[in-house]
């Protein structure tokens, strides 16, 4: 049997912090641990605000152990070049695809300088600051002929798939709702005022960086259910607890509804921590589905019998284990990009734009309806 050559997507990675650093690594991971042959990866520029900062991260890669080792003794660093701007980055005929890990607010300037240079882009969450500057990415890789994604790396992981399954088989009977909550204690406090998190001028808050999780699992299994016929599900009420010493949110809540099938209770909070043993409840004719935590990288789930006396066919817990392949976790969404591109597609059936319009839209109506010091920012579409 012929054997087939492996599609190789060149990445050029732009800023050098934490998420960037986490991605890089699982894109050193041999594919082969996740039972991938069809893609690999190879990073070819990294791009900092200084040379250095490009040369220091791609040293420490190479000091890669553990899983990532693999990647810097099988040549995915090798042609890695250090650029000491972003657009040096995207000007580089030898990077394929561009990774957006810089803070919030400058998603959109960054992604959409890489668009119109040609360079197919993955774009950390939350995608753009509001819906209007995600909109004209949306435009700006339609008229350029390339990929655009959200890099939502849970909704690719093994028990993404497992949950949408158990659901559509109707096992569960009818969904009736559900609540999902990314809190985690941050201890903003203790944080310099220059912190993501605590900072206006980077989108800090609770809802813009926590919010695009409790939307995994709204979207996954409410948006998606086949029962749904609402795609343009609405935040119908909402509230915000301010962060006084920076006038960001510290928490946020919010509700959506779509119309005829369900409703979401949705709970940001950098203050406390969330429920260990349930990120996400969807709540069923039958049964509970239960997601543990944590929301951005659960491994398990449990169907949970409804309380003593109340009706449901199901009377016993069964718990599912879907562990995450060697890495962090971070390699399926890189997959799916080397596939989407290497296929021609401009954008991707599981993480598709017009999901992402849905949950931006959310974010932007529950920040619109708060009082933080971001509820009027000027959104940067069209600079
Ligand atoms: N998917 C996930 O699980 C996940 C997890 C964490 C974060 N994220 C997302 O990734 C993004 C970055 O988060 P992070 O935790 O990696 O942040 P971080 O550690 O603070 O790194 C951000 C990087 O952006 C660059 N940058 C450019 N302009 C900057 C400015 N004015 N101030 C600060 N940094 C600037 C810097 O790199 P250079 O100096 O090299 O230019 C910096 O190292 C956020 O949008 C966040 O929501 C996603």
């Amino acid at each position: 049997m012929a054997s087939t050559t492996p599609s190789t997507l060149r990445w050029g990675i732009i800023a050098t912090g934490g998420i960037s650093t986490r991605f890089s690594e699982d894109l050193l991971v041999d594919p082969s641990t996740r039972d991938v042959s069809d893609v690999t990866h190879k990073i070819t520029a990294v791009g900092s605000r200084s040379v250095a900062g490009a040369q220091k991260f791609i040293d420490k890669l190479k000091a890669s152990e553990g899983v990532s080792a693999w990647g810097v003794k099988n040549g995915v660093l090798d042609d890695a070049k250090p650029c000491g701007s972003y657009d040096d980055v995207f000007a580089d005929a030898n990077v394929d695809a561009v990774y957006i890990g810089t803070p919030h607010t400058f998603h959109h300037a960054n992604a959409k300088a890489a668009l119109l240079a040609g360079k197919h882009v993955l774009c950390e969450k939350p995608f753009t600051f509001d819906l209007a500057e995600l909109d004209e990415l949306i435009a700006i890789a339609k008229e350029k002929k390339v990929f655009l994604m959200e890099a939502v790396w849970t909704r690719f992981h093994p028990i993404a798939y497992a949950v949408q399954d158990v659901l559509k088989s109707g096992k569960l009977g009818q969904v009736k709702r559900m609540f999902a909550d990314f809190s985690m204690n941050f201890e903003p406090d203790t944080r310099p005022d220059d912190n993501r998190m605590i900072d206006p001028e980077q989108g800090g808050g609770s809802l813009l960086d926590q919010g695009p999780y409790p939307s995994v699992w709204c979207m996954l299994a409410l948006h998606q259910h086949p029962d749904n016929k609402d795609k343009d599900p609405q935040v119908v009420s909402s509230y915000q607890r301010i962060y006084e010493r920076s006038g960001v949110d510290a928490m946020s809540h919010w509700i959506v509804e779509w119309k005829g099938f369900a409703e979401a209770r949705c709970l940001t909070d950098m203050t406390a921590s969330g429920l260990s043993e349930a990120t996400a409840v969807i709540t069923c004719q039958e049964a509970d589905l239960v997601i543990d935590y944590p929301p951005w990288r659960p491994e398990s789930f449990s169907i949970v019998p409804h309380s003593g006396g109340e009706p449901g066919s199901i009377k016993e817990k069964t718990t599912f284990k879907h562990t995450v392949h060697a890495g962090g976790g971070m390699h399926y969404e890189a997959d799916e990009v080397a596939r989407c591109i290497r296929d021609g597609k401009l954008e991707s059936s599981r993480m598709p734009l017009s999901e992402s319009r849905v949950t931006q839209g959310w974010l932007d109506a529950v920040r619109k309806q708060g009082n933080t010091v971001l509820k009027d920012r000027k959104s940067t579409a069209g600079n």
